[in-house]
């Protein structure tokens, strides 16, 4: 442990004022601000123009071309870090593997080959489907090798979302593996891939990396064996240069409609922005060993496991299972193991393995760590001070990061690299460099301090994704209409007298359930789908470890009666339509729900009874339909949870 290391952390890091006149400097000139940082990647062609800002469209670094791919491993092989690993990976079984740069590099190349051999051309797109192996990185550097566009579609979602990806971005192959881990069990991937490939069309080719072994059905032509193609694929491929604003990848997220937003984003821009913040806000050096647990079908996966990591040549854990399995010590025997030095985490699961008690963690020795950080949901200070206290021992950082899958990369956060700073339980305190963020009022003024309101951005950043894909219209009516020129991300926020920023949850129909983002109307036309279900209406209920769970209230039609079974059948349906992390923890069945008089349901309504709150004065409710009315049917909804919770 070196001497500062003993230092309590605040008194590590330079003071807040350095920093902050440092942020200020950057939103001056952003453009030479960004520029300076692009220079560090590697460019075929220089840009002819850093920014072009057509609101609400950015393009960095127009005219630039440069190769994803090459920035993450092509580099490294040049330098000693060839023989250094870049994934130390760990099987939910205990089976280790690590992967060298040079390995990388290697499989990259090879599987680039692959992918050209089936004709794939710049442009077109790959579907990647996978379990947490060294394989996933793989197939979507591959992708960027030759500029195919990719979507990663998270293992957990269901054959039905997964086929509505493929289909939205037209996806001609699908890579995945027969099968992947989960507590034990195996999930059975390929199965679910041939459920959603049969009603897409676009498909020709599906590539399956063997993982379990499992007996799996190939239909002969379309589907391939990885180690098959892999033989015969060729060890080098060029890097396609590509354009700046050529697209990475497609990321589908959840919004406040039930169709999900294709998420685009670019490559200069977005490269740009992950290698700097994985600097500013890890600090990463290359002795240090980088956890970040997040799978990699989700944003953070894609860029603080995959992208920003490689750029810089760290060495990061990946680890395939369950974080409690077969025992909730799992992680801190990794810790342990690997000598992890940073570990970047959400809410979720430190709440879910601060409930197993200390013994566990205290059992590990947990040395190694010198930096924490949080991720997808507001960390209560409760968590916060439990990771600080009991994983930390005292002496870690807390990084508590906001930001999106649309923003690319972290944008507010502590950044122990550049000198900040003191921390505060629950803050994500300041926003980073070239981030212009601020936290306004229903007409868009600048609020005071203490005042809760919504945060926004004011300036353009690298890391923001162009557009939603194929509908330029829906980015600009969700994300810029309701402040015009300024960036809306849907969360409340407020500032304290320190300028800290406090993240206060989402002000949208959004709801997160263990850092997952779904969107109410998407549950909602799920469970309208069910032949017994006239009507439903989806809320968030506080849940101590997973920050919210689902409720939902539905009413039934003349030819369905509520029971236990009903209830059970509705939730498969959600599962099954959705995937797992959507399955309401709770259906009550209601005789009416309030609405308005021009028959919107009464979100603000349902979501105090869903969570227990009060109700809130009825008679100012706009468009109110007679309280009479409205008060009948919150008392049947709070009767319809009593009935359910007592059976
Ligand atoms: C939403 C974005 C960012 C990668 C994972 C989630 C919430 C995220 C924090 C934080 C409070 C946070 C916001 C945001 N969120 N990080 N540190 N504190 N809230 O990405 O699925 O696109 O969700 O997650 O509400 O808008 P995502």
């Amino acid at each position: 442990m070196s001497n500062s290391a003993r230092l309590p952390v605040e008194m590590r890091y330079e003071p807040k004022e350095k920093y902050l006149s440092f942020q200020r400097d950057s939103l001056e000139d952003i453009e030479s601000f960004w520029a300076n940082i692009a220079r560090q990647l590697v460019w075929h062609k220089n840009w002819d123009k850093v920014l072009k800002w057509d609101p609400p469209f950015a393009q960095w670094f127009v005219g630039g071309t440069l190769n994803a791919s090459e920035n993450a491993v092509d580099k490294h092989v040049k330098s000693w870090r060839k023989n250094k690993a870049a994934y130390l990976w760990e099987g939910e079984a205990g089976e280790h593997r690590s992967i060298t740069y040079r390995e990388l590099y290697r499989e990259v190349n090879r599987f680039a080959s692959v992918l050209q051999h089936f004709g794939l051309r710049k442009g077109d797109t790959v579907a990647i489907y996978m379990p947490l192996v060294p394989e996933f990185p793989i197939a979507m550097l591959a992708c960027a090798r030759l500029g195919l566009p990719f979507t990663v579609v998270f293992s957990g979602f269901s054959a039905k979302a997964l086929a509505e990806r493929i289909q939205d971005c037209e996806a001609k192959i699908v890579v995945t593996a027969d099968g992947g881990y989960r507590r034990g069990k195996i999930l059975r991937l390929k199965s679910i891939v041939d459920d959603a490939v049969n009603e897409s069309p676009s498909v020709k080719h599906v590539v399956v990396f063997r993982r379990t072994g499992d007996n799996v059905p190939m239909s002969e032509g379309r589907d391939h064996w990885w180690h098959d193609l892999m033989a015969k694929a060729e060890s080098y491929v060029a890097p396609v240069p590509v354009e700046s604003t050529h697209l990475l990848y497609i990321l589908y997220t959840s919004g406040t409609t039930g169709k999900p937003k294709g998420v685009a984003h670019g490559t200069g821009g977005y490269l740009t922005f992950a290698y700097a913040t994985q600097e500013w806000v890890f600090d990463a050096k290359d002795e240090d060993v980088y956890w970040c647990t997040a799978d990699i079908g989700w944003v953070t996966g894609h860029t603080y496991l995959v992208f920003a990591p490689l750029m810089h040549g760290l060495t990061s854990v990946m680890y395939e299972g369950a974080l409690d399995y077969p025992d909730p010590g799992r992680w801190w025997e990794i810790v342990e193991r690997y000598g992890v030095t940073i570990l970047y985490t959400s809410p979720t699961a430190i709440r879910s393995l601060m409930r197993y008690g200390d013994h566990l963690p205290r059992s590990h020795d947990l040395n190694s760590l010198r930096l924490l950080g949080s991720v997808g949901e507001p960390i209560n200070p409760a968590a916060w001070q439990w990771y600080s206290d009991v994983i930390g021992q005292g002496r870690c950082p807390i990084v508590d990061t906001w930001w999106q899958t649309e923003t690319g990369g972290i944008m507010i956060s502590p950044s122990p690299h550049l000198g900040l700073v003191l921390l505060k339980a629950g803050s994500a305190t300041l926003p980073l460099p070239g981030v212009d963020a601020d936290v306004v009022d229903e007409k868009g003024q600048t609020l005071a301090p203490e005042e809760k309101g919504f945060l926004v951005v004011k300036k353009p950043w690298p890391g923001m994704f162009m557009t939603l894909y194929k509908d330029p219209e829906r980015y600009r009516q969700v994300y810029w209409t309701r402040f015009p020129g300024l960036y809306y991300p849907g969360d409340y926020a407020m500032r304290d007298t320190d300028g800290y920023f406090w993240l206060l949850g989402r002000a949208d129909e959004v709801i997160k359930v263990a850092g997952h983002r779904l969107g109410t109307k998407e549950v909602e036309d799920v469970l309208v789908s069910h032949p017994s279900v006239a009507e439903a209406a989806v809320a968030g209920r506080p849940d101590p470890v997973k920050g919210e769970s689902i409720v939902a209230f539905v009413t039934l039609r003349n030819v369905a009666n509520p029971s236990n079974d009903l209830s059970e059948e509705l939730k498969q349906h959600v599962r099954l339509m959705i995937g797992p992390i959507a399955t309401p923890e709770a259906i009550y069945f209601a005789k009416l729900l309030p609405k308005t008089r021009s028959g919107k349901i009464m979100r603000r309504v349902i979501k105090a009874v869903a969570a227990g709150g009060p109700i809130g004065d009825l008679s100012t409710l706009e468009d109110g339909a007679s309280v009479d009315e409205i008060r009948q049917a919150i008392e049947a909804l709070q009767m319809a949870e009593k009935t359910a919770k007592s059976s």
